[in-house]
């Protein structure tokens, strides 16, 4: 009798649009599971179902800076599909560059988001992740690699790159993998005025299909990609 392994399991935040939904889309054609995680409940429960509905996508509404609503989440996970194989921190948005040109309130929220946000989700998955043996992926930027003049936003990608090299060191020895990806210019809903010679949200999808799809032995760390007519 065949022994049938049922399909490795990827949860998503920021899966409502952009880099996290296009993921999304290329992990299912990869012979994923996925759980889609953000705050637009009508979004998530409509990519669900153009993927195939409640046997292969699940739709969480989290609000990532909410520690109940990230153990929900792993919880809603595993009650779903009984294991997590893969988790892809990628919420987050940006803000005006200049230290007088953004308000307080939208840097509180987005050191929530970007910063606490994706710490949370690490400690949310690092049980189930250490069960499967499985890979962790956390969402920097370009500006994450390089001070941007004024970017508060600049500043919380930072943390987060060095949150995926502090990871991968915590994690050490426990099998799972860490991954961060570094888009440069994506045309994504993250633009108010969406940018013209700028990535598409699947190009970096395939850099993370591509690190998700390694051996076990082979960890890739960082993948940083511009569009080719990108300078800085
Ligand atoms: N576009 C670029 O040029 C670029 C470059 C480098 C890095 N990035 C990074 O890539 C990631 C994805 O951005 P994107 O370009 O794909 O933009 P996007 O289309 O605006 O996607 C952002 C996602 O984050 C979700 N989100 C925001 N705040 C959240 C919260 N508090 N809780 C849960 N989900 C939240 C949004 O969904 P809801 O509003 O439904 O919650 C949405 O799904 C971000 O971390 C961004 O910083 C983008």
């Amino acid at each position: 009798m065949a022994i049938v392994t049922p399909a490795p399991v990827f949860l998503i935040t920021g899966a409502s649009t952009g880099i996290g939904a296009a993921t999304a889309r290329q992990a299912r054609e990869a012979g994923w599971r996925v759980v889609l995680a953000a705050r637009s409940r009508e979004r998530l429960e409509a990519l669900a179902q153009e993927l195939g509905g409640a046997e292969h996508a699940l739709a969480v509404t989290c609000d990532v800076s909410d520690w109940d609503q990230q153990q929900a989440m792993v919880a809603a996970t595993l009650g779903a599909f009984g294991r997590l194989d893969a988790a892809f921190a990628n919420a987050g948005f940006g803000g005006p560059r200049g230290f007088l040109n953004d308000t307080p309130e939208h840097w509180r929220e987005m050191v929530l988001t970007n910063v606490y946000g994706a710490a949370l989700t690490i400690r949310a998955c690092i049980p189930a992740l250490k069960e499967s043996r499985g890979h962790l992926l956390l969402t920097s930027s370009v500006a994450g690699r390089r001070v941007l003049p004024g970017s508060m936003y600049s500043c919380t990608k930072h943390a987060v790159t060095a949150m995926g090299e502090a990871a991968r060191q915590d994690l050490h020895g426990s099998g799972i993998r860490v991954t961060l990806i570094e888009p440069g210019m994506v045309d994504t809903p993250f633009f108010e005025q969406r940018p013209e010679t700028a990535l598409e949200d699947e190009d970096i999808a395939r850099a993370v299909i591509y690190a998700i799809s390694q051996p076990p032995h082979v960890n890739v760390n960082e993948i940083l990609v511009r569009p080719t007519a990108q300078q800085g």
